[in-house]
């Protein structure tokens, strides 16, 4: 009998790295203004480092907090062109659990008490040398990366010079873009005359197919025309700016490329957000011991900020930056009838004057009962998460939203309008089913908000064990990152191939 041999041959390979470059105006822990920040701080370190090397660059701004500006180590310099000028271009590196962070140094653009500026000319200028410098400074840290991964409009010129001015050069050749909405709002828009000369780009650019945009040039516009791919963060937010009524003037654009966007909603960093460990707050618990921790916080919240010592009433949080997206039209209409009931207030944030003053006003008016907080603490808003009963958000639109997952984390329940992320994550209380996460309502209607917030007092005060059972599905929801990063390595993958 013939004897068969099976050769076994061991084979060995090397993963290749796949290098991956984000770039962004804002991100925890070094500077933060609205939820941007919080993806390009938590996203990057929960992509699989055994397969992507990932790296962030950031401005360096001159209000970064010392202790921040401290961790950032000068590397180098070099002069840049840029608008008929040679400017300074510094390089300054940290790294943060495991993320290597370059920041792009010129005190004429990153000055200020903030990071941006109510100056859109300023602004544009300041973004188009941040996109140019954050190319040229590639070959100096000597990373050539595989994708840039650019974030909302400051970085929206980087898929333009990249294609247009970088890719003759054997360095860029064949790098990829892609870039992800955040808020489609803001879109960087100015003349295209002055853009034209900012830029130093051509003026074949500026034509409807590229950057221009009713009559405007829009930096955002071209970074979604020349992206190798688009996303946003959330699918729901990924349909509904395909139309008008979300699209804000580029949903004809967005419909074009329907084929290369795709929505990956928002997670959260699971180990900042967490209330059993969390030193921020008071008295920690977890999804066992909740029904008896958590109003510990809530007591001593309401010590703390003067409202009135009751276990019982229901506690509202709002952590938020105080614009028109966020619904608070619908808010100031209903204030009045929502303080006749037994509820709390407690708002944080900052943002757009006639807001912060509608919110002072209700502080003044029903003191005791509603806690303005015009300002911005991470503490405070830790606090807020782990002692409110239930948490508002009825935004007129909604890209992700972060602060409901956020809520969910801490056991508190959200009441949303269903839009964007939070109609993706907020799963709707159905009584005659026992399910859902939260309250929500369709349209942005006061008294529909209003109808909604006192059916969840209802539940709160007349159905407590049904309260809790949303509580705890709410705190079983799994918003950490690790589904979405998945996705973003999918796509990176499926991109540089
Ligand atoms: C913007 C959006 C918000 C989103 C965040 C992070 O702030 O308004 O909905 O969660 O970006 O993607």
């Amino acid at each position: 009998m013939d004897c068969l041999y099976i050769r076994i041959a061991s084979y060995s390979w090397r993963v290749v790295m796949k290098k991956i470059l984000f770039v962004a105006s804002e991100g925890v822990p070094f500077i933060k203004t609205g939820g941007l920040a919080d993806v390009v701080g938590s996203l990057p370190k929960c992509i699989d480092k055994k397969y992507f090397d990932v790296r962030v660059i950031l401005p360096k701004y001159t209000c970064m907090k010392q202790e921040m500006k401290d961790k950032l180590t000068y590397k180098t310099h070099f002069y840049m062109d840029f608008h008929w000028k040679e400017e300074y271009v510094g390089i300054l590196e940290a790294e943060v659990d495991g993320v290597k962070y370059y920041f792009i140094d010129n005190e004429s653009y990153f000055n200020g008490f903030q990071p941006y500026s109510d100056n859109a000319l300023f602004e544009i200028e300041k973004y188009a040398f941040f996109c140019k410098a954050a190319l040229c400074i590639l070959p100096v840290i000597d990373f050539r990366p595989d994708l840039i991964h650019c974030h909302d409009w400051q970085t929206g010129l980087i898929p333009v010079y990249l294609k247009e001015r970088f890719q003759g050069g054997e360095f860029y050749r064949g790098i990829k873009t892609v870039m992800t909405i955040h808020n489609l709002k803001f879109q960087g828009k100015w003349s295209v005359k002055e853009v034209k000369e900012i830029t130093g780009l051509p003026g074949y650019f500026f034509t409807a197919d590229k950057l221009e945009a009713y009559k405007d040039a829009n930096l955002l516009k071209g970074g979604l025309v020349y992206a190798d791919a688009i996303t946003t963060v959330s699918n729901t937010y990924a349909e509904e700016i395909k139309t008008a009524f979300y699209g804000e003037g580029l949903n004809g654009l967005l419909c074009a490329r329907a084929g290369d966007l795709r929505g990956i909603v928002n997670g959260i960093d699971y180990e900042e957000f967490n209330p059993e460990t969390d030193k921020n707050i008071d008295f920690r618990y977890n999804a066992a011991n909740f029904r008896k921790e958590k109003v510990k916080n809530k007591r001593a919240l309401q010590e703390e900020l003067g409202l009135n010592q009751d276990d019982k009433a229901m506690m509202l949080g709002i952590v938020s930056r105080l614009t028109g997206q966020k619904g608070f039209d619908l808010i100031a209409y209903i204030m009045d009838e929502l303080c006749q009931d037994n509820v709390q207030i407690v708002v944080l944030g900052t943002g757009e004057e006639q807001y912060e003053n509608m919110f002072r006003h209700f502080d003044w008016k029903y003191h005791g009962k509603v806690s303005a907080n015009i300002y911005y603490s991470d503490a405070l808003s830790h606090k807020i998460y782990a002692s409110s009963d239930a948490f508002l958000m009825p935004s007129l639109f909604e890209p992700c939203g972060l602060s409901q997952l956020m809520s969910l984390r801490y056991g508190t329940v959200p009441i949303v309008r269903e839009t964007g992320g939070l109609k993706d994550t907020v799963q709707p209380y159905n009584e005659y089913e026992g399910t859902g996460t939260g309250f929500s309502f369709t349209n942005y209607n006061a008294h529909e908000m209003l109808g909604t917030i006192r059916y969840a007092e209802h539940i709160y005060y007349d159905k407590k064990r049904e309260w809790n059972k949303i509580v705890d599905r709410g705190m079983a929801a799994d918003f950490s990152w690790h589904v979405s990063a998945k996705k973003y390595q999918e796509m990176y993958d499926w991109l540089i191939g």
